[in-house]
């Protein structure tokens, strides 16, 4: 068993992109700018937030975080994303989800021009995705396909079982994996959901297993063929009392138990949630280099 190790992937992607900011600041060129809104302390997505701001900075892309309280009003929430819309100096944008209730996320998304639209929610960055133009593909199915090719493992002909239909993960994950394109696609995709029946069954044809549920230790040991490979997508919080934050990350699959089956397996942290933050930094330059 091999580990699939994000800090490994990110990090050459990093590094890459890190050398052509350089090479842009040396020509006196402007260098990219991602604005990060964070509505409300939601502590996970404060993380997230935090995390992506930094790297950033770690590669010389500028950022500007701009936070809020829960209690902002959705006039004014959009009002600021057009502001930043309209700001030369900005080159991508990205609103933390979820939001309050009270504010509706298609509004949002609709709100954000595709252009500056580099988590890819953006309905024609999405649909130019799933028709295979070049677009804003979102960060973690993006950071997958990444990983994946980092690794070297390739999807022609490969039977891939997605868990999990989310719009930001799921149902993109299952399209471009399909897709004709042999950098990252032509596999035989199974997209499974809450109404599958025998899940296990379906999961034991697969080459390969992502699991993007959201439920600790979904993926079990008998649900996985021998020398498969498992990308897992979850980042649960799971209460431990050992840890000084009360909390411990676990993923979707039951690590301990599948990954001696496995052929490669991504660890939780530290596998898919850093390359989600890679492919965001990628997207964020090629936002600027428009
Ligand atoms: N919340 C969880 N993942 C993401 C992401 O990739 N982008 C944004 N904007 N919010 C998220």
């Amino acid at each position: 068993m091999q580990l699939l190790e994000g800090k490994v992937a990110s990090s050459a992607i990093k590094e890459d992109l890190k050398n052509k900011i350089s090479a842009l600041q040396s020509e006196g060129k402007k260098v990219p700018h991602l604005a990060a809104i964070l509505v409300g302390n939601d502590p996970a997505s404060e993380t997230y937030v935090v995390s992506k701001v930094k790297n950033c900075k770690e590669i010389g892309i500028e950022s500007s975080l701009f936070r809020y309280e829960s209690s902002i009003s959705e006039e004014m929430l959009l009002e600021k994303i057009n502001e930043l819309n309209n700001d030369n100096n900005i080159d991508g944008i990205l609103v933390q989800v979820p939001l309050p209730k009270h504010i509706s996320e298609k509004k949002v998304i609709l709100t954000i021009s595709p252009a500056k639209d580099v988590d890819g929610f953006h309905p024609m960055n999405v649909g130019n995705m799933v028709l295979g133009f070049p677009t804003f593909i979102s960060a973690t199915p993006y950071g997958i396909l990444l990983l994946l090719q980092h690794y070297k493992i390739e999807t022609p002909g490969k039977n891939v079982v997605v868990i999990g239909r989310s719009n930001n993960v799921g149902t993109p994950l299952s399209i471009l994996l399909s897709r004709n394109n042999n950098d990252y696609g032509n596999a035989t995709v199974t997209l499974c959901h809450s109404r599958t029946k025998d899940l296990k069954s379906i999961c034991l044809q697969a080459d390969i297993v992502i699991a993007a549920i959201g439920k600790p230790k979904f993926v079990t040991a008998d649900m996985v063929k021998a020398n498969a490979v498992v990308i897992d997508v979850g980042i649960n919080r799971v209460k431990d009392e050992t840890k000084k934050s009360g909390f411990a990350l676990k993923g979707d699959v039951d690590f301990e138990n599948v990954a001696p089956k496995c052929s490669y397996i991504t660890p939780v942290p530290g596998g898919v949630g850093l390359m989600t933050i890679a492919a965001l930094l990628q997207n964020t330059f090629q936002a600027a280099m428009k």
